[in-house]
């Protein structure tokens, strides 16, 4: 009885200690974790029957074991404004929309809030398609921060979460002739706007660099160089991170001037891809070999932030034909 008062009197100060500096909550408080997702579309525009790919599930309960503080999905949730006549789900778009919420709905459950971006399919090809709009701005861009630009409110936004600062860029705002747009005033400012911050990402649809020397006009950010450039430079001046995309249907990750591009298009459809072939200014770091369109699975990355060691360590997960998760790429950021 009086060893055990002895050690009673020995733990509960070290408690009061440990919990006033903080330092019970070591793990919790340093180390947080962020999903990214995107092109969650379905590959079939002709008869898909949800307009939202078969993997989305699986990947959702898989983040949902990671516990992320957030996700973030970077455009093209359905297949929208690109569904064929033949599609039952043709000009549907309050039902694919409810496909995509119904699949994504353990992130809710589990109290894990999604941000989301446009894609194309979720524009159309000069916003003709009024409904599609409309279903949007009521579904998400209403639900999402109301920062953006006047024009663009809750279709671009930003959000500060444990020190780093996230910037979702739409890009089809007054957009014609298939060509993407960027808020470029709006954007420099979020940029400038970095008091307390210690790290920022910045996510948009197009990647900056293509990933192909394909030349079709489509919402390309590199179809317009001058603009791109004039982007990345704002990017590079600002110290991001890394500018995370989706639209080509592919993993891909490399750098430019120092900032990383991360093309995380992977998960709804696939793409081959061919490090010999993309962008010349991308320097190339993964894949490094060429990956066939089969090789190449639907994925999602999780982002493992940790304040205390200041890093930031990426895994690239990707479903296996039995949707068994497998880890296809990890890297980390040192600062
Ligand atoms: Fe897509």
């Amino acid at each position: 009885m009086m060893k055990f008062n002895k050690m009673k009197l020995f733990i509960i100060p070290m408690i009061i200690l440990l919990g006033m500096t903080g330092m019970l909550n070591i793990t919790h408080a340093q180390t947080w974790k962020f999903a990214v997702i995107s092109d969650t579309h379905d590959n079939d525009k002709t008869h898909t029957t949800t307009g939202v790919t078969p993997y989305l599930a699986p990947i959702i309960n898989d983040i949902v074991e990671e516990k992320p503080d957030m996700v973030m999905e970077t455009g093209d949730l359905i297949v929208g404004a690109l569904t064929e006549p033949t599609s039952p789900v043709y000009k549907k778009y309050a039902v694919q929309y409810a496909a995509f919420q119904k699949a994504v709905e353990p992130l809710k459950n589990a109290n894990v809030p999604l941000f989301v971006i446009r894609g194309n399919h979720d524009y159309g090809a000069a916003n003709e398609e009024a409904d599609l709009q409309k279903v949007y701005l009521e579904k998400f861009a209403n639900r999402m921060p109301q920062n953006g630009p006047a024009d663009a409110k809750g279709l671009s936004y930003s959000f500060v979460h444990n020190k780093v600062k996230f910037i979702m860029v739409d890009q089809y705002v007054h957009a014609t002739n298939k060509d993407a747009t960027l808020p470029m005033d709006w954007l420099k400012t979020e940029l400038e706007n970095k008091q307390g911050v210690d790290h920022i990402f910045v996510m948009g649809h197009s990647p900056a660099y293509s990933p192909t020397n394909e030349k079709k006009r489509h919402f390309n950010l590199y179809d317009q160089p001058a603009l791109r450039d004039q982007f990345w430079d704002l990017l590079v001046k600002n110290n991001v991170t890394a500018y995370i995309s989706g639209h080509k249907h592919v993993y891909f990750r490399g750098n430019v001037k120092g900032v990383e591009q991360i093309g995380a298009g992977n998960l709804g459809s696939a793409l081959s891809y061919n490090p010999e072939t993309a962008d010349k200014n991308l320097t190339n770091l993964f894949p490094t070999t060429s990956v066939s369109r089969e090789d190449n699975r639907p994925g999602y990355i999780i982002f493992t932030v940790d304040s205390d060691k200041n890093t930031i360590t990426a895994n690239e997960y990707c479903l296996d034909t039995d949707n068994n998760k497998y880890l296809y790429d990890t890297y980390q950021f040192t600062f």
